[in-house]
């Protein structure tokens, strides 16, 4: 970096930035404890039409602040979030006669950086079109990656690699973010981008030198970006924790969004849901109309009396509305978002929703025909909010750069991925859409999360990974008994998931003999902890409920919390996260591993000293095993209390789910204590 390079540091002084030109060039480094995590990259733009930014720069003014506050989460896995940093702007200019403006921010935290470009409003620049963000992130070492290859087929769909970052060079490609790095010095880092509106999705590309560049999702006519002055970019993001676990309870990501633009969002509710969903996964229904067609009045019916006996707030309904015959995935423009099928009440059941205090969930797969859905949004949701339906799930099946884009004429005009400005901004008129019909959306096949939650708190959750359903189609192979060791440090930094958990019945024998849900059942139970979304599924057909113990724990376990800590973490082997409800003074643990078997200690010094507590203890039974012998069970209550030493004992591809609640005099008068453990 140049001598008189600009520093601006973390509150706690560990993470220093610095940002210099080298004749003209932008660079940026950054350092921790005086050991580099990213040696100098460039920052700039190459345009369509307009001479590149990035050269022949000079720093007009730069400008230190410092920032914090603490703001409240609606919802969310925690309640308050701190938000301390130091800001670092830069204005550059690239001179001459008809000057252009550019300015630079880094906000430093002690978890990382933040750092985005601003285009101000200036003569010079109004609209344009990016063909190059030449944002560098020069890695300082070859360290280990977990990540998923971006432009494929399915989008984020994928098991997660792990590399070193040399070898991905090697394949020449670009990966998703969040990637997620481990250095030889045993620190964790994860590149993501934060606040992604008005601008299109940033893969990272390797290159060599251990260099990743951002490398945006174009237009099927190559550009990148269009855009028009002002323009603020999404924030490149870089976590850095001593702990992985640290990387999860990061808010740096949430910090960089701005807060809520809904007002009061008290309609805003995270809840818990079963549905007309897995039957169709598994074959026993259909989507489309038919003998085994799963939106039936009857079925619903069903369902919505289930979740009112058993407390659940919604039931979501998927293949009530007209489209899904024949090859729906090819021809989403068939969706009527409307017209139910004539086997489905939609305005009966509703009503019969309503007497029971349940939601329906509405469902609008799209078959990433967008321009079908645009067409049909407002009058879909306006239908909806008629029907006290005030939640969606949206969907967007559809492969590779798939996506129909049309002019004003109804002329083709190209084909795009999900990923680009064009889904940003399709997804970003949605959820303005869906609040102002007070609507919370759940998206499938979505834009990646960066965050905006918080600014639209009716952004409830999202896919965007693999999830349970890959364990029920056939010729999917599963998800390993890794992949949800991986998620969490990885996708879920990104935000909350619907990964559907909840299937007891792990081998559905009646269905798809062949396939089965790879871990064991305390395990499945230990995701609901594990896995953050404010709306979880209990995702398993309901007669596979009945009469199973380990189903009170999917009734108990919140889906809203004021704290979260994360306990044991080892990306892709084991991980202990440790929640505390929203309301109320019980505490939830979940602790999961990979597939070999694993032993872990905790003291429970994160519980309310003093107080006696119940532990319900959902554990790995006698000979548990994710692949031979998924159900062995142990359910037992103790009394704890915040010195105890708990000792989590996890099958192969096992896991532990354990609810904590304050102990009444009865139970503290006949429950034993935990068994002390030898040290
Ligand atoms: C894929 C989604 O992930 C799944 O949840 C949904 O059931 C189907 N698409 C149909 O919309």
């Amino acid at each position: 970096m140049p001598a008189d390079s600009l520093r601006v540091s973390s509150p706690d002084g560990k993470i220093e930035v610095s940002f210099g030109l080298l004749d003209g060039v932008p660079y940026y480094s950054i350092n921790r404890n005086d050991v580099e995590i990213i040696l100098p990259s460039k920052l700039g733009f190459v345009f369509l039409k307009d001479a590149p930014l990035n050269a022949g720069l000079s720093i007009v003014e730069s400008e230190q602040s410092s920032f914090e506050e603490t703001w409240t989460q609606p919802w969310g896995e925690v309640e308050s979030i701190r938000d301390h940093h130091n800001e670092l702007r830069v204005q550059l200019s690239d001179g001459g006669a008809d000057p252009r403006q550019l300015v630079i921010v880094f906000r430093v935290f002690d978890d990382g950086v933040g750092f985005r470009y601003e285009f101000p409003e200036q003569p010079n620049l109004g609209e344009f079109q990016i063909m190059d963000e030449q944002t560098e992130f020069a890695m300082s070492g070859d360290h280990q990656a977990w990540w998923i290859g971006a432009f494929q087929s399915n989008r984020y769909e994928y098991l997660y690699q792990n590399t070193p970052l040399s070898r991905l060079a090697k394949g020449g490609g670009s990966v998703h973010t969040p990637v997620t790095m481990q250095t030889a010095e045993g620190l964790y880092l994860s590149i993501h981008e934060a606040a992604l509106v008005d601008y299109s999705s940033m893969t990272l590309k390797a290159e060599d030198n251990l260099v990743f560049k951002a490398n945006l999702v174009p237009w099927s006519d190559g550009v990148l970006v269009k855009a028009q002055t002002p323009l603020k970019t999404p924030w490149r993001t870089l976590q850095i924790a001593e702990n992985p676990g640290d990387l999860i309870t990061s808010y740096l990501i949430l910090n960089l969004n701005e807060p809520n633009v809904l007002g009061d969002v008290a309609w805003v509710k995270p809840g818990k849901y079963v549905g007309i969903w897995w039957g169709m996964h598994l074959g026993k229904w259909t989507w489309g109309s038919g003998p085994n067609h799963g939106a039936t009045t009857q079925n619903t019916k069903a369902y919505l009396d289930f979740a009112a006996e058993h407390g659940f707030s919604g039931v979501l309904v998927e293949g009530w509305n007209l489209g899904w015959d024949g090859d729906w995935a090819a021809h989403g423009e068939q969706f009527d978002f409307t017209t139910p099928y004539p086997d489905f009440d939609l305005k009966g059941l509703a009503d019969y929703a309503k007497g029971l205090g349940v939601k329906i969930i509405g469902h609008h797969e799209t078959g990433a025909a967008v321009a079908n859905y645009e067409a049909q949004m407002e009058e879909a949701f306006a239908l909806y909010q008629s029907l006290g339906i005030d939640t969606v799930k949206t969907g967007y099946v559809g492969y590779g750069q798939g996506i129909a884009r049309y002019d004003e004429q109804g002329n083709l005009v190209g084909m795009e991925w999900h990923h680009g400005q064009y889904m940003v901004e399709h997804h970003q008129n949605v959820i303005e859409t869906a609040a102002r019909y007070g609507i919370m959306i759940n998206a499938h096949e979505p834009i990646k999360d960066t965050g905006l939650r918080r600014t639209y708190p009716n952004f409830l959750s999202r896919e965007a990974a693999r999830g349970q359903e890959y364990n029920a189609w056939d010729g999917a192979g599963g998800n390993p008994p890794d992949h949800v060791t991986i998620l969490p440090f990885t996708r879920l930094l990104a935000g909350p998931m619907d990964y559907t958990p909840g299937i007891l019945d792990l081998t559905f024998d009646d269905y798809r003999p062949n396939n089965q849900v790879n871990h064991t059942l305390a395990k499945e139970l230990a995701l609901y902890v594990i896995i953050y979304s404010p709306l979880q599924m209990a995702a398993d057909l309901i007669e596979n409920y009945a009469n199973n113990p380990a189903f009170q724990f999917v009734l108990d376990v919140p889906v809203d919390w004021q704290e979260t800590r994360v306990l044991h973490a080892q990306i892709g082997d084991f991980i202990t996260t440790v929640r505390r409800a929203r309301d109320g003074e019980e505490w939830f643990l979940g602790s999961i591993t990979g597939e070999n078997p694993r032993t872990l200690e905790t003291t429970l010094d994160f519980l309310e000293p003093g107080v006696t507590y119940v532990a319900e203890i959902y554990s790995d039974g006698e000979g548990a095993h994710w692949q031979t012998n998924p159900y062995p069970l142990d359910i037992q209550e103790y009394l704890v209390d915040s010195t105890t030493l708990l000792r989590l004992d996890l099958a192969p591809g096992g896991g532990q789910a354990i609810r904590f609640a304050p102990a009444s005099a009865e139970e503290e008068a006949s429950l034993a204590p935990y068994p002390s453990v030898a040290p």
